[in-house]
């Protein structure tokens, strides 16, 4: 009688069985969707979105929240977030005007995309938001011409490492040059107030956090030699979420943030703000798909659902490893998933086990509140998820 080792893909379904169930045991209301004819479709849970907040601010409960509403823009989502008191990190006037319309004030609402549309500077101050964020002198020119007494904080560029969805490439300075960017916004009469970071997207490494508020902290008193004197350090976003693997808790992060804090702000800066999506909504959804096909192709094994890159999960071309789970029992078999357009970039996911599906049977895809709907298009005439927001 020997002990048997389980197996990588006994491994890889059970924890995406453990997602699922716990999923259902604390979502009760989800069960009556299960059996779903009309896929695809996103279930959320409101509630649980507020909880998400409630739960970051108890364990940060200096820290200013503003949910960043390119995660999941759904009117439901923004309503829950406004009744609990939520800010709101916005980039386009479409969100600007969904968040106002949900009636938050516009005091509460920032914008962190260092690069923004001169039409949407132009109606986020003219709606009484004053808050941007910038990376380049060129920016300050623009938010200058339009907003002239704009509040403006720099971002500056940190490691990224060990987060599933890296966004340094993009934005952010160095630190040198993120000093004469805000002294220059104070000669052209803006008001320079901040800093700020971004760790990257589901960020696991805790490390990440370590560097950028050291970084934060030498450029913050390299300011305050040259006489500016700023008030808002912003931590961006960046908390995890459980997906095929387990992720960094949020009171492990708060704990760790907290220290560093008290070690590279003694004297804590005015406000400190983070901007979570994914931390918010992300383990809030639940994505029903169908299996619409199977096939061989030399040793691999096809299956086929009716949701894709183009239609719900473009994420998964980035490196976000979805759990995947069945209503069915049988011998675990390796499957590579593709999506419904006729692309050939459009692969869901590789190595994934699973026993064998029926043409038309449900597949489940947990963790799939953030970044899903917001990213769809109907490429290929093939229709986005369906939302219902419980
Ligand atoms: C400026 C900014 N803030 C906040 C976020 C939200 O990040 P996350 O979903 O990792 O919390 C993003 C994500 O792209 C971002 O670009």
């Amino acid at each position: 009688m020997g002990i048997s080792t389980p197996t990588v893909g006994e491994i890889q379904y059970e924890f995406s069985k453990k997602v699922f169930t716990e999923l259902l045991n604390n979502k009760p209301k989800f069960v009556d969707y299960l059996n779903t004819e009309k896929t695809p479709l996103l279930l959320m849970d409101t509630e649980g979105v507020k909880s998400r907040y409630v739960q970051i601010k108890y364990h940060m409960p200096d820290v200013e929240v503003y949910y960043a509403v390119k995660a999941n823009d759904h009117p439901q989502v923004i309503k829950v977030l406004v009744e609990v008191g939520a800010g709101f990190e916005v980039a386009s006037v479409r969100e600007l005007q969904e968040v106002l319309s949900a009636g938050a004030s516009p005091e509460r609402i920032i914008s962190s995309n260092p690069v923004k549309p001169p039409e949407f500077i132009d109606f986020a101050y003219s709606s009484g938001v004053q808050r941007f964020a910038v990376d380049s002198f060129s920016e300050i020119d623009k938010i200058q011409r339009i907003a002239p007494r704009a509040r403006i904080y720099v971002r500056i560029t940190v490691p990224n490492e060990g987060s599933d969805w890296p966004l340094s490439r993009k934005f952010g300075t160095d630190p040198d040059t993120a000093l004469e960017i805000l002294d220059y916004s104070r000669r052209k009469g803006l008001i320079p107030i901040g800093i700020t970071f971004h760790v990257g997207s589901q960020c696991n490494n805790l490390r990440n956090w370590f560097i950028a508020i050291k970084r934060a902290s030498l450029l913050w008193n390299k300011a305050k030699d040259r006489g500016i004197r700023l008030l808002t350090l912003n931590m961006g976003g960046g908390i995890p979420v459980r997906y095929s693997y387990e992720s960094v808790k949020i009171e492990d992060i708060a704990y760790y943030v907290k220290g560093l804090l008290r070690k590279y702000f003694p004297v804590p800066p005015y406000e400190l703000q983070i901007e979570p999506g994914r931390g918010i909504v992300g383990d809030q959804g639940l994505m029903i798909t169908k299996v619409i096909g199977k096939a061989e192709r030399g040793n691999e094994k096809w299956l086929y659902i009716d949701t894709g890159v183009f239609n719900g999960l473009a994420e998964a071309i980035g490196g976000i490893r979805y759990p995947f789970y069945l209503e069915s029992k049988g011998e675990l078999k390796e499957w590579t998933i593709g999506g419904v357009s006729c692309d050939s970039m459009d692969v869901v996911a590789r190595n994934v086990f699973l026993p064998e599906p029926e043409v038309g049977q449900l597949l489940y895809i947990p963790s799939a509140g953030a970044y899903t709907t917001v990213y769809a298009s109907e490429f290929n005439g093939f229709p986005k998820p369906r939302v219902i927001c419980l």
